[in-house]
């Protein structure tokens, strides 16, 4: 007789592939610590989601992945490897890796820019 071997989700039929590798000690706006310890891997061609109370670190840990926080008043202790390649790296313009790692925010942000130029960009 065959056996019941459904579960709750399928289980997974290819081996995962890390696209980011987040490894993340510290960081702090200004002095203060937002994240510590922030270490995890996470699979190209899958959903990931950060599931938290507010105020834990969800958006900036989000935030770190693309370069979106301002380089004067923060500091990431620590790297996030892209495809192997620490997005942190001196060399690395930020604008580039924003250009490559995209954001949908939570609120809009238009630009100080008409609704037309907005739209446009
Ligand atoms: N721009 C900022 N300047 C200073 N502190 C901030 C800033 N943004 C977030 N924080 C602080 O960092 C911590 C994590 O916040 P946040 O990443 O927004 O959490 P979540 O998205 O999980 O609600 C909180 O203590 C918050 O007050
Ligand atoms: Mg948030």
């Amino acid at each position: 007789m065959k056996e019941n071997t459904a579960t709750l989700s399928p289980a997974p039929t290819q081996k995962l592939t890390t696209i980011l590798d987040v490894k993340i000690d510290r960081f702090s706006y200004g002095k203060k610590a937002a994240l510590r310890n922030v270490h995890l891997k996470i699979p190209e061609n899958r959903v990931t989601a950060f599931i938290g109370p507010s105020g834990c670190g969800k958006s900036t840990t989000l935030r770190c992945l693309n370069r979106m926080h301002s380089q004067k008043r923060t500091k990431l202790e620590g790297q996030i490897l892209f495809e192997n390649q620490n997005l942190y790296d001196p060399s690395i313009d930020p604008r580039l890796v924003r250009a490559h790692i995209g954001m949908v925010f939570q609120q809009p942000n238009p630009f100080h820019l008409s609704v037309f130029e907005n739209v446009a960009f």
